[in-house]
Parts: structure tokens; C-alpha cells; sequence
């Protein structure tokens, strides 16, 4: 079996039970490639590629794709940190987030970990959040507000505020324009 592993001239960044990240320097900037460990493991990492190369153009809270092959794909890194490490949940992280789940709701994409977000979750150097790791994605088959309702969920266990309120106005306005704006001032 070939060993997609052997590819030393990229530093290790991570490494999980399916596969790893590594990084690499270019004359463009940072860049990142996600492995997967064998050939078995390889159908989540080509879903995921799939999902950047479609939505790059009308998403712009993923990483810039560079180029895919064999379960194997290469993708812009994001400098910074991710929120596990920033550990701060301020009103412009808060609401960077709600929009990126909103803006998936409504292509019906559900991201599959939102709920577990702060390792997903890279914040640049200018304050942008990138939601990354789309392993579990999945198209759903009618309109629903999953995204927002995890997310709502995972910013309640912040003890931000009352997730019973999120959870019935998502329920309420499933299409508002507004949302985001109602989250602002009833939410915080
Ligand atoms: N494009 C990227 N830019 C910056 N960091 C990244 C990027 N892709 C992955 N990482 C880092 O690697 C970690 C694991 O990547 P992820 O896609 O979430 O895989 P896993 O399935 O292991 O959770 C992330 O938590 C993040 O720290
Ligand atoms: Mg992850």
C-alpha cells in the first residue's frame, strides 16, 4: 500500500487517526496540506476538497484551495490561531460566527462539527474568522437551521447567553434577514 505519509519536506502540524496536516512555506505565503494516512481514509478528505472547490467563490470564510489529488488537497494557510488557543469570545468573534452558520443554513450545508467549533475555527491576523475541517459536511434535503442552532448551542456553553431565546427566535425567522442583527441586540 503507498504511503501517503512519507512526505517529509512538509512540516507536521497535526496529525489525527484518519490522516495529517502538514504546512509549507512558498514564496505566495503559508500553505497547508491535509493527508489522509491510507488509501481507505482518503473519501472524507475528497468530500471535504469538494466542498472548498464548489464554495470558495460564494464563501469567503474558507481557505483559498490550491490544488487536490488522490484524497490529498492543498489549501491556504491561515495565520494565526484557532479559538481553542485565543480562548476570547468577544461581540466580533460572536458575530463572525452566527453569519458563517447563517450563510451556510441557507445553502442548505450543513458542516457537520459546529457544535465542537474552537479547533475549526481560525481567527487571522486582521480579526477574520475562518471556518475550516468540512470532513462531515453533508447537503441537507430541506431548509433547516442546524448550523445556527449548533453554533447557538456551543456559544450558550459559553454562558453568552440564553440558548432557550436563540433557539426559539432560529425556529421563528428561519429565513430572516435580520438575524444577525436581532442576535445583537437581544442576544448580548
Ligand atoms: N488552512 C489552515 N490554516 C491554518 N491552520 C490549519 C489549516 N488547516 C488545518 N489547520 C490546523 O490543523 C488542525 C486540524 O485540522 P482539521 O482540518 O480541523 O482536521 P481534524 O479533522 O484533524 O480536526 C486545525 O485545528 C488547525 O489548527
Ligand atoms: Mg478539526
Amino acid at each position: 500500500m503507498k504511503n501517503y505519509l512519507k512526505e517529509n519536506w512538509y512540516i507536521l502540524l497535526n496529525q489525527w487517526w484518519r490522516g495529517e496536516i502538514r504546512t509549507k512555506q512558498t514564496p505566495e505565503g503559508k500553505i497547508a496540506r491535509k493527508i489522509p494516512i491510507n488509501i481507505d481514509k482518503k473519501g472524507a478528505l475528497i468530500r471535504e476538497s469538494f466542498l472548498l472547490k464548489k464554495m470558495q467563490w460564494k464563501l469567503d470564510f474558507i481557505p483559498e484551495l490550491l490544488e487536490t489529488g488522490d484524497g490529498r488537497f492543498e489549501y491556504k494557510f491561515i495565520e494565526w490561531k484557532t479559538l481553542k488557543e485565543h480562548k476570547i469570545l468577544d461581540k466580533n468573534i460572536f458575530t463572525q460566527l452566527v453569519e458563517i452558520a447563517y450563510q451556510l443554513d441557507k445553502l442548505w450545508i450543513f458542516h457537520g462539527e459546529i457544535n465542537r467549533p474552537t479547533g475549526n475555527v481560525i481567527i487571522n491576523s486582521e480579526w477574520k474568522i475562518f471556518l475550516i475541517d468540512y470532513e462531515r459536511w453533508k447537503l441537507l434535503k430541506e431548509w433547516d437551521s442546524k448550523n445556527l442552532r449548533m453554533i447557538g448551542q456551543f456559544l450558550a456553553s459559553q454562558k453568552l447567553f440564553d440558548i432557550k431565546d436563540f433557539v426559539i427566535f432560529i425556529k421563528n425567522n428561519p429565513s430572516s434577514q435580520d438575524l444577525k442583527d436581532y442576535l445583537l441586540k437581544n442576544v448580548i
